[in-house]
């Protein structure tokens, strides 16, 4: 920790104008530098002006490298406006910045530009970068690669910078797609003729896969998937896909999320699959993945010769050597007709979103790192998040980590934690085990005893009001614990809806039964009947609107 006085702060730290100055004794808050992308055509930026409030917040002082937002849209003036402090060169922020928040992996250059003992957090690939992971362990620093995060765990997901930045790649893919494909997605009805949609056919439906299916069936394709792990089948077709099947059974799950190498018998049924698929449809985006394999070949060239001409394959996979067998990595190219998109920046063509979503994943990163809101980070290695994306500690090599110990990571468990999730929302709420026949026939006997005794002293109008509250709990408690959670919003506000029945009372106060005796009732009354009836007309109709407008957001 670093403190007022203290010899051993390097130069660079101590005499920040920009900063504030605490008192003796008080802990100096650190800086977090964001430098300038290097790499070729990366145009995403680790911070945007917005998450810099939120640093400053949190007790940083936050340098930039002038012009690092320029890709992103974000000017130095609105980082300045934010709160950060703006230098002119990459040695300036490199040197002077305790915590440097980066995208893509650091050159050699960058590394010896940081100061030592510095941490650097960012995208780091240690398996495929051992020369690199020397290089920072000499700098004696700490290092937290982001995507070493340890997804399975779910408090980790607000941290997972390749589920957001692999969501923005799906999204980018269709929309490349839509840019090179001649027609329209959705079919249309004009008074020229009739327009058929498009059809999408999606290899792999992981984090990429899935946004892509979002994004081509709101477009109006016509969209199916496929994917080697079966349990996916219900997210593609909740997003408005086709989940296609291989006529073959096999289990795809390695474990954790993630795919296997199929067998020889699995790969051929569903090769023969992919050739009938890519006759049919017009746009293939291929986004299959196995960790740490080549990606898998999954479009061949006689596939893609027998695609009609216009049409488009985007290849997620192009830098891992492509699903498709005429993939050209970074470039676009026209075969057999069909153009072959092998872009390998998606993200960087859509920098400013993919920047503030990795900008949001840093910042709650940061907010782990530093509960005690001071400026100062602490790594942490007792916690699992931490420790996974933890690769370099102190100069220390720290990577691999050890396994996380969660269920959820595991094939098995994951499978069967599952189940218990799926009864929450189907019947037994509080997702504990369900209730025994006999646990359930002592509540029914001690419920009718409770009845019983209330019905033996009290007054009857009491035992008839009494009755309709019991039955309306039970009823209630059926209804509402058997509708799936996502549609617990619209449940919430059609109930709001019907519960304006009270509108009713307020008619009553206005225009009393005619064979009633009663006064006519005073203006007090009438006013406020008629306040009350406005009001639950308004809570009635906009209750069921709200209703209409979610429930249309489910239906496809
Ligand atoms: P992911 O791991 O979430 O999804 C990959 C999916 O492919 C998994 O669902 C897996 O089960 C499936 N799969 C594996 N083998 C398969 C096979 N033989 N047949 C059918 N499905 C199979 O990965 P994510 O994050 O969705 O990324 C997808 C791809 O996009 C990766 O190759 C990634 O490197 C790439 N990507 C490319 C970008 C670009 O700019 N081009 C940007 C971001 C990601």
């Amino acid at each position: 920790m670093i403190r007022r006085g203290d010899e051993a702060m390097p130069p660079a730290c101590r005499c920040q104008d920009a900063m504030p100055v605490p008192n003796q004794g008080e802990v100096m808050p650190q800086i977090i530098g964001v430098p300038k992308e290097t790499a070729a055509g990366e145009k995403r930026v680790a911070t945007v002006p917005e998450v810099v409030e939120k640093l400053v917040k949190l007790g940083f002082a936050v340098r930039l490298q002038s012009g690092a937002g320029e890709g992103a849209n974000c000017s130095d003036d609105s980082y300045r406006a934010a709160g950060a402090e703006v230098v002119a060169t990459a040695a300036e922020l490199w040197s002077g910045s305790d915590i440097v928040f980066k995208v893509g992996v650091p050159t050699p250059e960058e590394v010896g530009l940081m100061r030592e003992g510095g941490t650097l957090i960012g995208f780091i690939w240690p398996a495929q970068n051992p020369e690199l992971m020397q290089q920072l362990a000499a700098k004696k620093a700490t290092v937290l690669a982001i995507d070493s995060l340890p997804r399975t765990l779910s408090r980790a997901q607000k941290m997972d910078a390749l589920t957001s930045q692999a969501g923005v790649a799906g999204y980018r893919a269709v929309i490349e797609a839509a840019n090179a494909f001649g027609r329209f997605f959705n079919g249309q009805i004009t008074a020229a003729g009739k327009v058929p949609p498009a059809k999408v056919f999606i290899a792999g439906a992981g984090v990429a896969g899935l946004a892509a299916i979002g994004t081509a069936a709101n477009l109006g394709a016509i969209v199916r998937a496929n994917d080697t792990r079966a349990e996916v089948a219900d997210q593609v077709v909740s997003l408005g896909g086709e989940f296609v099947k291989v006529d073959y059974e096999e289990e795809g799950s390695g474990g954790g999320g993630y795919a296997k190498v199929m067998s020889e018998g699995f790969q051929q049924a569903q090769r023969e699959m992919y050739a009938q698929q890519a006759r049919e449809v017009d746009i293939i985006i291929t986004t299959a993945l196995i960790p740490g394999k080549p990606a898998p070949r999954l479009i061949t060239a006689e596939m893609v010769k027998s695609m009609k001409p216009g049409s488009v394959i985007v290849d997620m996979a192009a830098e891992r050597g492509g699903n498709c067998e005429l993939t050209e990595a970074g470039r676009a190219v026209v075969k057999h007709g069909v153009t072959i998109i092998g872009y390998t920046d998606l993200n960087s063509r859509l920098a400013k979103q993919s920047s503030t979503l990795y900008a949001t994943n840093l910042f709650r990163l940061t907010e782990e790192l530093c509960k005690t809101k001071d400026g100062v980070i602490n790594v942490n290695m007792e916690d699992d998040a931490i420790r996974g994306l933890t690769v370099v500690k102190d100069g220390g090599i720290t990577w691999p980590p050890p396994p996380v110990k969660q269920p959820a990571a595991a094939p098995k468990p994951a499978a069967a934690a599952a189940k218990p999730a799926e009864k929450k929302g189907h019947g037994h709420g509080g997702g504990g085990e369900p209730m025994s026949v006999k646990a359930l026939a002592i509540l029914f006997g001690l419920g009718a005893l409770a009845f019983w005794f209330v019905g033996s002293y009290a007054p009857p109008a009491f035992l008839n009001h009494f009755t309709v509250f019991v039955l309306a709990c039970f009823v209630g408690y059926m209804v509402v614990w058997n509708v799936t959670p996502a549609l617990h919003t619209p449940l919430m506000s059609v109930t709001n809806a019907i519960s304006s029945i009270i509108c009713i009372g307020a008619l009553v106060q206005i225009a009393p039964p005619i064979e009633s005796t009663a006064d006519r009732p005073g203006i007090w009354i009438l006013g406020l009947a008629v306040a009350g009836i406005v009001l639950t007309t308004i809570n009635m109709f906009g209750g069921f609107a709200v209703t209409r407008r979610m429930l249309d957001m489910f239906r496809k």
